[in-house]
């Protein structure tokens, strides 16, 4: 299956296009929009097509720090520990390997945005656009867990 993002748009309804006059890939088309009379108005052109907004696509699970650790560490039979370090050793520590001040300061907000729990918003949008509950970080590292190992 392949999810057109921006069916609606440009370049997605070219692509629509194309698929419907050259056939679509085994698996088939869906097409993606965040409008209810969008999606019917391309139902009713006999299009496969999905409600969903991408502006908070999200994974399955808010996670620290600590459980994406302990998920690897399960995944692979290697400790992995997370160590939490100040934003000012973090700071220093960048400035001492030469990074320019504009980027210390741009990853130094980035670190206080997730430790404000900013980041930790989960949505339903990829089961709803595609049907499947995304894969769990735990699922993933397991899948994928001879990667992580470095083998
Ligand atoms: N056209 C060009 O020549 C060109 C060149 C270079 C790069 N690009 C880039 O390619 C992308 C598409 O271009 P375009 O010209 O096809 O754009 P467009 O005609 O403005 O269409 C935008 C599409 O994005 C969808 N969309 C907007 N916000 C969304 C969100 N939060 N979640 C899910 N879908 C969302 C809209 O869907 P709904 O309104 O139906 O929800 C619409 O189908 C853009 O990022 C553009 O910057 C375009």
């Amino acid at each position: 299956m392949i999810l057109i993002t921006g069916a609606t748009g440009n370049i997605g309804s070219a692509l629509l296009e194309q698929y419907r006059a050259k056939g679509a890939p085994s698996g088939g088309v869906r097409a993606l929009t965040r409008g209810a009379d969008k999606v019917a108005e391309l139902r009713a052109g006999g299009v496969e097509a999905a409600i969903g907004d991408f502006d908070h696509l999200t994974g399955a699970q808010a996670l620290s720090w600590a459980e994406v650790a302990q998920a690897l560490s399960a995944a692979t039979g290697k400790e992995v520990r997370y160590q939490d370090v100040p934003p000012e050793a973090f700071g220093a520590t960048l400035r001492g390997h030469g990074v320019p001040e504009f980027l210390v300061g741009a990853l130094l907000s980035l670190y206080a945005v997730y430790r404000a729990g900013y980041a930790a918003t989960v949505t339903d949008d990829v089961r709803c656009v595609t049907g499947s509950a995304p894969r769990t970080l735990a699922q993933f590292a397991a899948d994928h867990a001879a990667a992580f190992r470095g083998a």
